[in-house]
């Protein structure tokens, strides 16, 4: 990786402190992986919007990128035990997840070898996977069980009838598939940055609540909606108080990840003559109308004692603190040597090329961004991790809940927060619109900030080697 530069160029920044001097004065040493920038120049060129209307582009990425990344497609938790299925659907792909005996999980394309039935339209438990037209019967591992009337089938008995496979990983608790068997391990195809995840062990944590909502916009128009938190000051001005939205420290990692880290518990710099207290204040509000499965703990005033009440950044030493105890009394695990950053900020990481598990300690958001139907709709999903309590294995988590088409993230409310619903329901309001309005578009170029909106411009470069065949690189 040639892209971490400790003299980085920091003239296209937000003038005043960056996310990179708060940690040099947070209360814990930062990891290095936080401490150290990873920017890569990708110029200013323009994006055509046609990328996102087009079925012509949508049929590029069906055929050259889909096949060939690792996609995430389960969580652990959602398929425990031997016998637990799940059906992962993307497009027009469906893909059968099977646990086997072993706790190994295989996959399979869910598509009968007879004439074609889906095997299964949801998941659950699975003696055997038999189809429901005409009874073609294989076992949970992908070996032909039965024919029905073998009498007839007397030409198969020499082919092979095994459920064709995927290759399968596991990673941080998260179920990976790939139709392409030559690319390398789910590691090592993404390279630099996937070893930041190796302390936050997000095996240890399982889903608390889980809900998808069908948006009426491109896959990536919506992703790239939480790929740069500067559209706050227009369309989450509730956030600004605690949330450094232009302080946000954005870093690219080869081809496959890409992170912003947004720093919490701060005044947004756009915010002036505010006091800390101010800060402390509006985000205890924030908390007290639901924030998402208690991912943040509010501040009292006694839990200011022993801070410096002069200090520039004390709401942000104050409330990781919070944190740390408020998440060691919930699950006995031990933060104590926790830096700051991970114990408060948005660690928005995002893998290619439609995923998102944050990092740190906290608990987690997930999201997910898959086709739906046409390059104009998509089907967004948003888990919360919890972390297990100390010791114990994480449970079965929910199944996903569908937010019923028309209604706003608010509907699922009571399982991901109203305040956090809110926040994505402001993000809703935009997306109908980015769509129709670059169908409209009379110049056909969408203009990407050169820094804020980085992660855009590399995931649309990643996007274009597996078009042209530059990527995969196989193993
Ligand atoms: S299509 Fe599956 S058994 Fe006939
Ligand atoms: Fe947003």
């Amino acid at each position: 990786m040639a892209d971490i530069d400790p003299q980085i160029d920091r003239s296209d920044r937000c003038p005043g402190i960056t996310y990179t001097d708060m940690l040099a004065v947070d209360t814990r040493p930062a990891p290095d992986y936080l401490v150290m920038e990873s920017t890569q120049e990708l110029g200013d060129e323009p994006l055509d919007p046609d990328r996102y209307t087009s079925p012509a582009f949508k049929a590029l990425e069906d055929e050259k990128m889909w096949p060939n990344v690792w996609q995430f497609a389960a969580r652990e938790e959602d398929m425990p035990d031997p016998g637990d299925t799940v059906v992962y659907e993307l497009g027009d792909k469906s893909f059968l997840l099977v646990r086997q005996q072993d706790g190994s999980v295989r996959a399979f394309y869910n598509v009968c070898l007879h004439r074609g039935r889906k095997l299964r339209l949801e998941g659950g438990r699975a003696i055997n996977l038999r189809c429901p037209f005409h009874g073609f019967t294989w076992n949970n591992d992908g070996s032909l069980k039965e024919i029905p009337c073998s009498w007839d089938f007397k030409h198969l008995e020499d082919k092979d009838l095994s459920l064709p496979e995927l290759k399968v990983e596991s990673w941080q608790g998260f179920i990976l598939i790939t139709e392409n068997h030559d690319l390398p391990s789910f590691r090592e195809w993404i390279g630099p940055g996937v070893e930041h995840y190796d302390n936050w062990r997000l095996d240890e944590c399982s889903t608390g609540a889980w809900v998808a909502k069908v948006v009426p916009a491109n896959w990536k128009a919506v992703s790239e909606a939480f790929m740069e938190a500067w559209h706050s000051i227009v369309t989450h001005p509730q956030i600004l108080p605690f949330t450094a939205d232009a302080n946000t420290r954005y870093d690219l990692y080869g081809d496959h990840m890409n992170r912003a880290i947004t720093p919490n518990g701060t005044l947004s710099p756009h915010l002036k003559g505010k006091d800390q207290m101010y800060v402390i204040n509006k985000l205890a509000e924030f908390l007290g109308a639901g924030d998402g499965r208690g991912r943040r703990n509010a501040a009292e005033p006694t839990d200011l004692k022993g801070f410096d009440p002069e200090d520039p950044l004390l709401a942000r030493k104050v409330l990781a603190q919070a944190n740390r105890e408020g998440f060691a009394a919930m699950n006995g695990h031990d933060y104590s040597q926790a830096s700051d950053s991970e114990m408060l900020d948005n660690l928005t990481y995002n893998i290619f090329p439609n995923w998102s598990p944050w990092g740190g300690f906290v608990p987690n958001i997930v999201y997910r961004w898959r086709p739906w139907k046409d390059a104009d709709h998509c089907l967004m999903e948003v888990r919360i991790l919890m972390r297990a309590q100390k010791g114990e294995k994480p449970a079965r988590g929910p199944e996903m809940f569908m937010i019923p088409d028309g209604e706003p993230f608010a509907y699922a409310g009571h399982l991901i927060g109203a305040a956090l619903a809110g926040v994505f329901d402001q993000d809703m309001e935009n997306l109908p619109h980015v769509q129709a309005g670059m169908k409209a578009s009379k110049n056909k170029r969408l203009e990407l900030g050169h820094y804020q909106e980085t992660r855009i411009r590399q995931f649309h470069r990643t996007m274009d080697k597996y078009i042209s065949g530059e990527l995969p690189k196989t193993a």
